[in-house]
């Protein structure tokens, strides 16, 4: 009778040696703060984020508009995300063009149209088009016709079993192009994206067309804006920088498909447009004043990264002569994005687009994982940037994405995508990082890569080790940033919505949600101090991690095992208000009990804040369907002091906010 429980206990014993489970029996763990002793202040500028369009982060994500395909560039041959009504043919025209941006048109053919079988065309958005009660979406669209065209046309709202939810008229069309629009204003309808929008017409003639476009209200009702939910979940977020404009988009696959600045300004309708290198097209209506304004919006600031000659299949350019274009490029857009509007060509023409103040910026990245060029060519190019940048802008700091021998950059960008077990194994790697030189680092790309579309609690646990590392070395990592930040999850198979399958924030075209790991950084970004507390530690419990056979930094690694802790913390302390602030992980099945003791403080309160976010299994998730089923519970604490011990859940990020005089 007694068999059974001794056999349960070997049982979770033996399973805690390699699933993280606490060891019955083994000494209770004590974590040591010592509030005397501050090892750095926390870095102002350690938490933000990274973005580029990949899985419809913009076009089908953050940018408010509601219209696939608007510029019928998408596609060379075919009006893909278009389809006829009513009989009518439709075709790409690359004969009428509206200019040389936006150089071919879509050419609507409705002979046969009449009031009966009124013809058009019909787009369902990226993966619908959501609708919501009383609520107006501004219509726009390029338009001329041919002579017999008699008019009008007519733009509508439809659900997709044919029910007209709002409408409008729009006459004047002529053999010139002109631009139309109108708004059209909902009734008392349920939110759906089960919706399309049309434009037809009941008079025989034919029709051209180009950038048709349809608005929804946006975040702080900026024209030409973003999406007001997705901007809220950032907004939580507290983050101080946007690292833009990627990432791979930055590069694009060939030199010519790069992000090309210039072309991303100004006129929507002068905008031409690119492909991306994660295989759709930009219309680039998201160009480089939407970004600065989602900086503005958000109260961050950007952190520019510059496109420095390399493109992704291993185009470059050579250093020296050949370089310089680029390198004046980048000047022009740093002079874009914080020049006078007054005394700068490129600060007047950042006013003539419509913000006439400069936007703060500190920060400029040399390319992009620039490791990649095998070429041995971005020693020169960085260089050559470096000294071109720091002699007109010396107090920018300049951060370079491979090692470069022949100048000494600001920071270093590092990525890091990894298992639960490797974050976790590499949660002390900057304790040991040699200090002293000028260099400091940046993780500009990482992610627990662990749950798709979005990381589970899995993912958020190993994310939050690794955050508790970069924190405790702030002196060291300046910033870091997730990547990537969106997911469009409405279509999953390859090459569809999703490109890149563990993605901070999901969204199809009506709801939005964050995943745990999101959670985890609202929780890291918006509880913290701003001095690191030195901290000790004893009987940290460990796990057995089975490390497979791996290729790491180009050398064959065999497989091993290896002991890994499971139980992750740091303390910041906020030096205004006296608040610890204390993050304890604990990624181990089991409840862990932690003694807790702080040294130095003249007193600490009883009573405090726990912010915990824990999960039942590591695979729970958020969801669209279930968007807030792990998300973080603020309780008062009881039961503080200098010396006390808590018991932290299972599969667990708890912040504690200790009182201190
Ligand atoms: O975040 C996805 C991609 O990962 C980025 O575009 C690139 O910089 C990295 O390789």
């Amino acid at each position: 009778m007694h068999l059974l429980p001794t056999l349960a206990a070997l049982l979770v014993f033996m399973a805690g040696a390699t699933a993280g489970f606490a060891q019955p029996n083994a000494p209770v763990p004590v974590l040591q703060i010592k509030a005397g002793q501050v090892t750095t202040p926390v870095s102002p500028m350690l938490y933000g984020l990274m973005t580029e369009e990949i899985n419809y982060s913009y076009e089908g994500g953050l940018y408010g508009e509601l219209i696939r395909n608007r510029a019928f560039k998408a596609n060379p041959t075919n009006a893909v995300f278009w389809s006829p009504v009513g009989g009518a043919a439709i075709s790409l025209d690359p004969g009428t063009p509206l200019n040389d941006a936006l150089n071919v048109s879509l050419k609507l053919a409705a002979a046969g149209a009449s009031k009966q079988v009124p013809a058009g065309l019909a787009n369902g958005g990226y993966w619908g088009i959501p609708l919501r009660p009383k609520t107006s979406y501004h219509v726009s669209f390029y338009a001329k016709a041919s002579g017999d065209f008699a008019g009008p046309l007519t733009a509508s709202l439809e659900s997709t079993n044919g029910k007209i939810l709002a409408q409008a008229e729009i006459s004047g069309l002529t053999g010139e192009w002109k631009k139309f629009a109108v708004d059209l204003t909902t009734k008392r309808i349920k939110p759906s994206k089960d919706n399309i929008f049309k434009l037809t017409t009941a008079a025989p003639g034919t029709i051209w067309l180009q950038q048709v476009s349809l608005f929804p209200p946006t975040f702080n009702n900026r024209p030409n804006g973003n999406r007001p939910d997705i901007m809220q979940l950032m907004a939580d977020m507290h983050p101080k920088f946007l690292r833009l404009p990627g990432g791979n988009y930055l590069e694009g696959d060939y030199i010519n498909e790069r992000f090309d600045w210039k072309k991303t300004i100004g006129d929507l309708a002068q905008r031409p447009g690119h492909r991306s290198p994660w295989n759709y097209w930009s219309t680039d209506g998201f160009g480089l004043l939407e970004y600065l304004e989602w900086c503005e919006d958000l109260h961050m600031e950007p952190l520019l990264a510059v496109f420095a000659g390399y493109a992704l299949r291993h185009d470059y350019v050579k250093p020296g002569p050949d370089l310089e274009p680029y390198v004046q490029d980048a000047l022009d857009e740093i002079e874009y994005v914080s020049g006078d509007a007054a005394t700068t060509k490129w600060g007047a023409q950042r006013a003539k687009d419509g913000h006439p103040a400069p936007f703060p910026l500190h920060y400029i990245e040399v390319g992009n994982e620039d490791w990649f060029d095998k070429s041995g060519s971005y020693d020169g190019r960085f260089t050559q940037f470096f000294n071109a940048i720091k002699a007109k802008y010396p107090s920018l700091q300049i951060i370079a994405t491979a090692n470069v021998k022949t100048s000494e950059p600001d920071l270093i960008d590092e990525h890091y995508y990894r298992s639960q077990e490797e974050m976790e194994a590499q949660s002390h790697m900057y304790d040991t990082r040699e200090r002293g030189g000028k260099t400091k680092v940046f993780v500009g790309e990482w992610a627990t890569r662990v749950g798709s579309p979005t990381p589970n609690m899995a993912g958020a646990l190993g994310d939050a080790a690794w955050m508790c590392c970069m924190e405790r070395n702030s002196d060291l990592v300046l910033m870091h940033s997730y990547a990537p930040l969106f997911v469009n999850v409405s279509d999953l198979g390859k090459g569809r919505s999703m490109q890149w399958p563990s993605d901070l924030i999901g969204y199809d075209a009506l709801t939005s949600y964050g995943s745990p790991s999101y959670y985890a950084q609202v929780m890291f970004s918006s509880r913290h101090g701003d001095q690191v507390l030195a901290t000790d530690s004893q009987n940290i419990p460990t796990y057995e991690w089975k490390v497979p056979a791996r290729r790491r930094n180009g050398a064959e690694q065999p497989a091993s095992t290896r002991q890994v802790p499971s139980l992750f913390f740091d303390a910041t302390r906020d030096q205004a208000s006296g608040t610890i602030y204390l993050k304890v992980v604990n990624r181990a099945a089991a409840p862990q009990p932690v003694k807790i003791e702080i040294s130095g403080a003249a007193a600490v309160a009883a009573k405090g804040v726990a912010t915990v976010l824990k999960a039942d299994q590591t695979t729970d998730t958020n969801s669209l369907k279930d968007p807030r089923k792990i998300v973080p519970v603020t309780e008062k604490a009881s039961g503080l002091g200098a010396d006390f011990t808590r018991t932290f859940p299972p599969y667990s990020i708890t912040v504690l906010e200790l009182q201190t005089k």
